[in-house]
């Protein structure tokens, strides 16, 4: 009888816990698909079949309840295995950290026993590795496992901005040249890590995983209160959240965006949910009182609120990556206000526009101006993409170094 397929999951920051749980989904539906098979008699060798055991490492990057225990309720994710409380430092602090404590529990995942650092054996080991996006636990947790000849799968492989002053671009090249299966959102990623020398057999196009959590979600978002609760209506608001170092760590960028942000509001309304970093950044420049009626400061919020208010939004203004994908989705106007997207599809096939501090004010002035809906959903944004990863990992782990398509997903 085949053994059953061992996957250890991390997740660390934010925007990891919607790509998570999707996965976490799919693992149950998988298992459940699998043990019915099993009641009718079915054959228990073929891969398909195979029970897929999980275990959830949480590195505590994030660890304010507004930055990540209301994801995991809201995403129906199980508590942690492991959580490894890393909090926050510099990135070289907060990387070695991860990796120190993450360790242990990468050769010992599967056993009771976390405490010492024996070799690893093929009943404590997982599988595969599998870490999600671009952020330093993504990095952190990859490189440990290399070092121990674990594969390492990556969710959102391929996305790169060309900007190396991104901390997360760094975490992006040092992952993929790591990871032995590359996970891909978009035929754009795929280019990457072509040209980068990845060989073909490594990627894999599976789609874009936060559609699945978006899809999941909306008929809850759409039962959000916070329209309600903050006045607002739809199509008359812009939602905004700012919190890359390069908007909100200086002080000259900091408050032109401030400043335009309250003339916008005396236009219409603004909300303004505020990141830890960037009320941080705010304190420390003098501008935490910038809120007024119309420009609504207000603590980091959930993820059905932040779906309901990107649908409903007449603009978004943002530096996130999520958005930017979110907003697409939806057909929702987005300016990112960054020199660059790792998210090229957004721009291409979706709602979203690149802009700056100079340009801010007659960017958005031209997206009031134009349509309330634009763009398309990329292909393969179809909320079915964690059935299409574990496909390729229960394929690959057979099939590991042969090139063909696996899961019900295309081949690159
Ligand atoms: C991290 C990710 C970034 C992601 C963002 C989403 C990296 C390099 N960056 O950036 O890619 O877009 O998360 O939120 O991995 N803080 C709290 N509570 C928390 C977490 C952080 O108060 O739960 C504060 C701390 O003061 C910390 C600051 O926020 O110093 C920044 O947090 P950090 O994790 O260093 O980076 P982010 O800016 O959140």
């Amino acid at each position: 009888m085949t053994r059953m397929l061992r996957l250890l999951l991390v997740a660390g920051a934010r925007p990891n816990f919607m790509k998570v749980a999707p996965l976490v989904w799919a693992i149950h539906r998988h298992n459940v698909a699998a043990g019915e098979k099993r009641q009718e008699g079915g054959k228990l060798e073929s891969n398909g079949e195979r029970t897929v055991q999980y275990r959830l490492v949480h590195t505590g990057q994030h660890y304010d309840d507004k930055m990540s225990e209301v994801f995991f309720r809201e995403l129906g994710i199980p508590a942690p295995d492991f959580n490894l409380e890393v909090g926050s430092g510099s990135h070289a602090v907060q990387t070695a950290r991860i990796m120190e404590r993450f360790e242990p529990v990468l050769l010992n995942a599967f056993s009771d026993r976390t405490s010492d650092l024996r070799p690893p054996s093929s009943d404590r080991k997982p599988d595969w590795l599998v870490v999600v996006g671009d952020v330093n636990s993504t990095m952190a947790c990859t490189l440990v496992a290399a070092k121990l000849g674990i594969k390492v799968a990556h969710v959102e492989a391929g996305l790169r901005s060309f900007d190396r002053t991104m901390p997360e671009e760094i975490n992006r090249i040092v992952t993929d040249s790591l990871a032995d299966l590359l996970l891909t959102p978009s035929e754009d990623a795929n280019e990457n890590l072509r040209r980068e020398g990845v060989p073909k057999h490594r990627i894999r196009l599976v789609g874009n995983i936060m559609i699945d959590s978006l899809v999941h979600n909306l008929p809850a978002a759409r039962q959000s209160r916070i329209l309600a609760d903050h006045g607002l209506e739809r199509g008359r608001f812009v939602y905004v959240t700012l919190h890359r170092p390069s908007n909100v760590d200086q002080r000259e960028s900091l408050t032109a965006i401030m400043g335009e942000l309250i003339r916008l509001s005396q236009e219409l309304p603004v909300v303004f949910p505020v990141h830890p970093r960037t009320r941080k950044m705010a304190a420390e420049f003098g501008l935490d009182q910038a809120g007024n009626g119309m420009l609504r400061i207000i603590d980091p919020i959930g993820y059905r609120d932040s779906l309901c208010l990107s649908e409903n939004a007449r603009l978004v203004l943002t530096d996130s990556g999520g958005l930017q994908e979110e907003t697409t989705y939806f057909r929702t106007p987005c300016l990112t206000l960054r020199p660059n997207t790792e998210r090229p599809v957004t721009v291409t096939h979706g709602s979203n526009r690149l802009t700056t501090t100079e340009h801010l004010r007659s960017d958005i002035v031209r997206a009031l101006n134009g349509g309330h809906r634009s763009g398309i959903i990329p292909p393969w944004w179809d909320g079915q993409t964690a059935g299409r990863v574990l496909g390729c990992l229960m394929g690959a782990s057979v099939l590991h170094g042969v090139e063909g398509p696996c899961g019900t997903g295309k081949g690159s």
